[in-house]
C-alpha cells in the first residue's frame, strides 16, 4: 500500500533540552509547543519486493550518507514491528526553510512514522504513533497533534509514558508565530551534541532543569486564560534560559549570531511601543516571533526592515497529522 501523510512543525515555547536516554530519545524535561500551519513536510510510503536497499527521495532528490542512514535505520525500527523485510521507497517534500533551526526534522519524522506505519497496516492510535516518532526526533512526537501539545517526560526506563498531549487544538486561540530567517548556513552545533555537551558539563543545566516545572504550570494557566502577555513572556524567558546553559557548557557555545541579537531587541522594542511580541530562539540563529493577529501588520514590518533579515514567514497554529 502506498500511503501519504502530511504533518506540520512545531516551535517549543517550553524547550525540550537534554536526554536522559539517547537511544531511545527520553528526555529530562517535559516540553510544550504550538504546531504551526505554515510549515509542514508531506511524505508518501511504499515497501516494495523489488527494492534492494530502501530509496529516500527528498525535495525531487535521492539522499545518501547520514540523513540518508538516520531514515533507513528508523525504518529498521518501524520494519521490527511488522516483521517485514521488505524496504521502502519514500518520497518527500518540505514545506520548510532547510534554514537552521526551522524543525524540519519534527515534521520530517512525523509524517515518515505515519506515512511508513499506515503503509505497512499498522494500527497505531495517536499515543503509540507519538512514541514511535519520539524515536526518530524527540520534538516530532509533539506534531502529532495540532494546536498546543505538553510532550510529557514520563519516567518509565522503557519510554511508554514518554508522548505527545493535546492540550489545546489549533481553533481554541489564534495566537501566531512569524519565522524570521537569518542565514541559510548550517548550524555548527547539531541540537543532539549541543544538549549533550550542556547535560554533561553546564553548571547552569540543574538551574535549567529545576525551573522547567514551574513554566509548564504557568504557561498552561496562561493557555487556559487565554493571557497573552503571561503565555509570551513565560515562553520568551524560558528560551534564554535553555540558551544560558550553553554559554556555561565547556566548551562554551552558542547558537546567536549578531543578527539574532538583533531581532530580540526589536522585540523588546516593539513591545515599549506597546505592541505585545515575544520571542523564542532553538538550536539555530534563526528568531520565532509570537504576535497576535490584530498586531501582524506592524510586527512583520518592523521585522523586515531589520538589517540581515532575509525572510519573514508567518503562520498561523496548525493541524495534527493527516492523510492525504
Ligand atoms: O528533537 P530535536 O533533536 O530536533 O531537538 C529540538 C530541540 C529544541 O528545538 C531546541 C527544543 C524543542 O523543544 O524543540
Amino acid at each position: 500500500m502506498r500511503v501519504t501523510a502530511k504533518a506540520h512543525t512545531n516551535i517549543a515555547l517550553i524547550k525540550y533540552w537534554g536526554k536522559r536516554n539517547e537511544k531511545l530519545i527520553l528526555p529530562t524535561n517535559s516540553s510544550l509547543s504550538l504546531t504551526l500551519d505554515g510549515f509542514y513536510t508531506v511524505t508518501t510510503t511504499e515497501f516494495r519486493d523489488d527494492l534492494s536497499k530502501d530509496v529516500f527521495i527528498l525535495n525531487g532528490k535521492e539522499v545518501e550518507g547520514e540523513a540518508y542512514e538516520r531514515v533507513s535505520s528508523y525504518l529498521d525500527l518501524i520494519r521490527s514491528y511488522s516483521k517485514t523485510e521488505r524496504y521502502a521507497h519514500i518520497d518527500s517534500t518540505n514545506e520548510v526553510p532547510t534554514a537552521a533551526g526551522f524543525a524540519s526534522s519534527a515534521s520530517g519524522f512525523a509524517a515518515l512514522a505515519a506515512s511508513a506505519t499506515k503503509a505497512l497496516g499498522l494500527q497505531l492510535d495517536d499515543k503509540e504513533l507519538s512514541i514511535l516518532t519520539r524515536q526518530g526526533s524527540g520534538s516530532a512526537c509533539r506534531s502529532i497533534y495540532g494546536g498546543f501539545v505538553e510532550w510529557q517526560m514520563g519516567e518509565k526506563e522503557d519510554g511508554s509514558d514518554s508522548y505527545g498531549v493535546p492540550i489545546a487544538s489549533e481553533n481554541y486561540w489564534d495566537v501566531r508565530m512569524a519565522g524570521v530567517v537569518l542565514t541559510a548556513k548550517t548550524k555548527k552545533v547539531s541540537s543532539r551534541s549541543g544538549m549533550k555537551r550542556t547535560v554533561d558539563t553546564s553548571p547552569y543545566y540543574s538551574g535549567w532543569l529545576a525551573s522547567v516545572p514551574n513554566d509548564l504550570e504557568n504557561i498552561k494557566e496562561a493557555i487556559r486564560e487565554k493571557d497573552f502577555e503571561k503565555l509570551g513572556s513565560i515562553a520568551e524567558s524560558n528560551c534564554l534560559k535553555m540558551h544560558a546553559t550553553t554559554l556555561a557548557a565547556n566548551p562554551p557555545f552558542t547558537y546567536w549570531l549578531d543578527s539574532t541579537v538583533r531581532v530580540m531587541h526589536a522585540v523588546q522594542q516593539l513591545r515599549e511601543e506597546g505592541i505585545p511580541a515575544y520571542f523564542t530562539i532553538d538550536a539555530g540563529p534563526n528568531v520565532k516571533v509570537l504576535y497576535l493577529p490584530e498586531s501582524e501588520a506592524k510586527v512583520a514590518a518592523a521585522l523586515k526592515s531589520i538589517p540581515d533579515v532575509t525572510d519573514v514567514i508567518l503562520s498561523k497554529p496548525g493541524p495534527g497529522i493527516t492523510y492525504l
